[in-house]
């Protein structure tokens, strides 16, 4: 069965075609990055003109990879929320118009959802269930995965998102937007243990997440020895580095010792990461070795199947499709989870 995946729900606009849930035929994902970087963030309205002007070109470059036409699909996938709203319209839109077109079913599709299949959609080896967490720019949430389409939510975050974090501090350090990757890079050559941000372990909400705290930290921190100048122009590249290292140190630590625990608590044998923040270098690492020490395996999907793109969407939706929760042409789009 051949599923069409529309991704529209922030700054990538991107389009998929996979076979079977997992067998991918052609993944375009167009970034938007060089139009928001210099405002710092993600500016609305660009990304929905932008959605609009790429997404006809990236399904014809998605079918063309794909070595398909249009009658070949069976269904079109497409994620309706959580994200901006104008932004998932516009996907949500061009899904509709080809589903009705083609009289083919769409199949809505939740973009958390999308991103926790992203590790089993590339390891046939993970077997259900698993705790995952997603940790990306709009969501940390840590779950029971019980199949394709049924999880239930152990935690989530009561103020920033992971990837929010990350990007806050990049402003604050100056290294730019999206935050993950630089600070990620700078990180490297940086002492984790240079500065002892706090750890919000939320003892009476242990599964779920705060990190607003540890960026207000690195925000005293920064402006402790001058809080007239950007630190970017006070700080030495090799103060950066730790602050930076320090940080991402700092909410790596929560992110594995609670899906660790989330793991220990639910008798799992396997935990999987997705979304932006799993391809952290770090993050990657530290699970790795928390879980091997507990005997349990960790799952980190590759670096393209991380941040956002629609062969994610295309793979879930494949399944919710099989379980009959394809849709009627009046599915609307909505901009937050719960
Ligand atoms: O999943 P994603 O592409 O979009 C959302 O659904 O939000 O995640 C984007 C987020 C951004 O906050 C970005 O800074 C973060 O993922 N990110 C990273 C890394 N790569 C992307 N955070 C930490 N380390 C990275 N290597
Ligand atoms: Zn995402």
């Amino acid at each position: 069965m051949i599923i069409l995946g529309i991704e529209t729900s922030c700054d990538e606009t991107a389009v998929a075609v996979v076979k079977d849930g997992s067998e991918v035929l052609a993944s375009v994902v167009a970034s938007q990055v060089s139009l928001h970087s210099k405002y710092g963030g993600v500016v609305p309205e660009i990304a929905c003109r932008a959605h609009y002007e790429v997404l006809l070109p990236a399904l014809f470059q998605a079918f063309e990879e794909a070595g398909i036409t249009s009658d070949e699909i069976d269904a079109v996938a497409v994620t309706n929320g959580p994200g901006l709203i104008g932004a998932l319209l516009i996907g949500l839109t061009g899904a509709k118009t080809l589903s009705w077109v083609l009289n083919r079913p769409i199949v809505p599709v939740n973009h958390v959802e999308a991103h926790l299949y992203a590790a089993p959609m590339e390891n046939p080896e993970l077997r259900y269930p698993f705790v995952g967490l997603v940790v990306s720019g709009g969501h940390t949430l840590l779950c029971h995965s019980l199949s394709e389409t049924e999880m239930q939510i152990l935690g989530s975050t009561i103020d920033d998102a992971a990837g929010e974090a990350f990007d806050k501090v990049s402003a604050i350090l100056g290294l730019g937007y999206p935050g993950g990757p630089a600070i990620d890079r700078v990180a490297s050559n940086g002492d984790p243990a240079a500065i002892r941000f706090p750890r919000s372990n939320m003892s009476d909400r242990p599964l779920d997440f705060s990190f607003s705290g540890l960026k207000t930290a690195v925000l005293y921190h920064c402006q402790g020895q001058n809080t007239k100048r950007s630190r970017a122009v006070q700080m030495s590249d090799a103060e950066v580095a730790d602050v930076a290292a320090s940080f991402q140190e700092a909410v790596v630590d929560v992110l594995v010792k609670k899906t660790i625990m989330a793991a220990e608590q639910t008798g799992v044998e396997s935990v999987a990461v997705g979304g932006g923040v799993a391809a952290n270098s770090r993050l990657r690492e530290k699970l790795d070795e928390a879980a091997e020490e507990r005997g349990i395996k960790a799952f980190c999907p590759s670096l393209s199947m991380c941040v956002d793109n629609a062969a994610m969407i295309a793979g879930i939706g494949y399944h919710l499709f099989k379980s009959g929760m394809a849709s009627e042409l009046d599915v609307d789009a909505y901009a937050r989870l719960g």
